[in-house]
């Protein structure tokens, strides 16, 4: 082999060995630059004849091109690797299942709100909305339960450190019995001196709040409110409104329900309604679920209306309790965790 032929065997050897553009700009160097070994070839042409220089020179001048073709080839190679290399990293397998975002449920309590909702409601009932943060009058007050009487304890509540404009305490609400007294004045403030009034017949539910947390109660939990008020609603209406209520909740004839004597300042009588299943796990047991009663009269004096022409009933159930039954949960605060092993059982 000629010195040039090997020359330019060592120099694709070393651009082979090259693994980077930075390496193969060394070995280049070391072949092509400036004190290159073709450079170095090319000024020993200096001490040839004329006629040498001619043949030597065309030699060299082939040998210097197979150099730069073996770079350019190399450079190349070098090039498709880190192209490839990039495609790889970067790699997207299209057949690969997608990464979806799981379908949501409506929340159990949600739930049960809205069967509430649906029952009542085809029962003609309105459904009110009101604000979680009351005023004492609205929670307290107004619902036959004067300032500083015992009775308050029993919703014993979060007070606001504020007052409204009009100078009243503010708290979080502790039961939606103060939408019994919003939505009653609303409505006898809007047939006012028209000689007659349709019947009040409304449900509010929502959330409430009382300083207590055990398995069957969370500071936050929720009460649906009824209230019907007309001339002649008796404690009768609400034994058969709430009974039917109940068979069409838990979609069963085979329960029973128990109206237990009880106390609330607003109503006189009160009860305390309980519900017994004839069959399944809770077989027997009786088991509380709403306060009712006939509406107090100074509670309707505060609706705006005449006690002695509107009478009627009202009561307040808790949607969590209905749910905790219906699913068979054993703990209240399950529902307010928010932990999806929980909360997805009820998709
Ligand atoms: N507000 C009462 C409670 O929170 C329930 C109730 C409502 C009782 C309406 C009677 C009438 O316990």
């Amino acid at each position: 082999m000629s010195d040039l032929d090997s020359l330019v065997t060592s120099a694709s050897a070393e651009f082979g060995a090259a693994m980077t553009p930075a390496d193969l700009e060394n070995a280049k160097a070391r072949f092509l630059g400036k004190a290159g070994r073709v450079t170095d070839l090319l000024k020993s042409l200096g001490a040839l004849s004329v006629e040498e220089k001619k043949a030597r020179g065309a030699e060299i001048n082939a040998t210097k091109q197979r150099i730069e073709a073996a770079l350019h080839l190399r450079r190349q190679a070098l090039a498709d690797a880190e192209l490839d290399a990039l495609l790889k990293a970067e790699a997207l397998d299209v057949t690969l299942p997608g990464r979806h975002r799981g379908i949501g449920g409506l929340h159990p309590v949600s739930r049960a709100m809205e069967r509430i909702e649906a029952i009542f409601g085809s029962m003609g009932f309105d459904i009110a909305d009101g604000p979680e943060i009351e005023t004492d009058w609205y929670s307290f007050t107004a619902l036959n339960n004067p300032e500083n009487h015992p009775a308050r304890s029993m919703q014993d509540t979060f007070y606001v450190d504020m007052k409204d404009a009009e100078g009243r305490w503010l708290n979080l609400r502790p039961h939606t019995s103060p939408m019994q007294v919003r939505y009653a004045r609303a409505h006898a403030a809007k047939y006012a001196g028209m000689g007659a009034m349709p019947e009040i017949r409304v449900i509010a539910p929502g959330r409430t709040y009382r300083v207590d947390s055990d398995a069957t109660h969370s500071p936050m939990f929720h009460q649906c409110e009824g209230l019907w008020i007309g001339e002649n609603v008796s404690f009768k209406d609400l034994k058969s409104v709430f009974t039917d209520f109940c068979r069409r909740y838990y979609e069963s004839d085979d329960l029973e329900l128990r109206f237990r004597p009880s106390f609330f300042p607003f109503t006189e009588p009160s009860a305390e309604i309980d519900i017994a299943f004839a069959s399944g796990p809770l077989k027997g047991q009786w088991l509380e679920i709403a306060g009712a009663g006939q509406v107090h009269p100074n509670v309707i004096r505060n609706f705006g209306l005449d006690p002695e022409r509107h009478i009627g009933f009202a009561f307040g159930m808790g949607p969590d309790r209905l749910a905790m039954l219906r699913y068979g949960v054993n703990d209240l605060r399950l529902f307010f965790e928010g932990d999806l092993r929980f909360l997805s059982q009820f998709k």
